[in-house]
């Protein structure tokens, strides 16, 4: 499989990795937040505001949708994508996927006072994060095709670490 798809929770490097890892085999990057964002002209927080997570969950699965149309890809998740049984299965179809595993400490370290992030808006988001990764790492691992230790890794040798798996996998 061409396309590369990243999966993990909010912090966990995604957007900074996809970019990094699109930009080394030519492919084009997205980030599915910012696909809805640009199709809707407003932030996820203010999509959050006016129709809920539910709302937002249907705008990420359609956008999934769109970006399957599209070859030689990389995208970039939002942390909730796996949550929905039937946006799994697209992300699987989508591409070759990666679960860039991060401790919640690091996590929380760089979410810390993001005002895009609403789930994170809360009296205690490390207890939050730690919630969400109980409830979703298992959703991750099995969408997963890769999973990469992110405590070991910074943003350039995490690219190589993935590419190298990649490179094996689509040869
Ligand atoms: C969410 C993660 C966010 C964004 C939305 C919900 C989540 O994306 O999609 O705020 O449910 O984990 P990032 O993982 O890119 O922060």
């Amino acid at each position: 499989m061409r396309n590369i798809v990243l999966v993990g929770l909010m912090g966990s490097g995604k957007t900074t990795i996809g970019r990094l890892i699109a930009r080394r085999i030519g492919a084009t990057f997205y980030d599915s937040d910012h696909e809805i964002e640009r199709r809707t002209g407003v932030r996820i927080p203010t999509i959050f505001d006016l129709e809920g997570e539910a709302g937002f969950r249907r705008r990420e699965t359609a956008t999934i949708e769109e970006l399957m149309k599209l070859p030689n890809v990389v995208v970039a998740t939002g942390g909730g994508a796996v949550l929905d049984p039937r946006t799994r299965a697209l992300l699987q179809q989508l591409g070759w996927t990666v679960y860039l595993d991060v401790p919640v400490v690091q996590l929380y370290e760089r979410t810390k006072g993001d005002p895009n992030r609403p789930l994170l808006q809360v009296d205690d988001p490390l207890r939050t994060l730690n919630d969400l990764r109980v409830l979703r790492d298992p959703l991750y691992r099995e969408v997963a095709d890769f999973i990469l230790d992110g405590s070991r890794y910074h943003s350039s040798s995490a690219v190589n670490r993935i590419l190298k798996e990649w490179e094996k996998q689509s040869a």
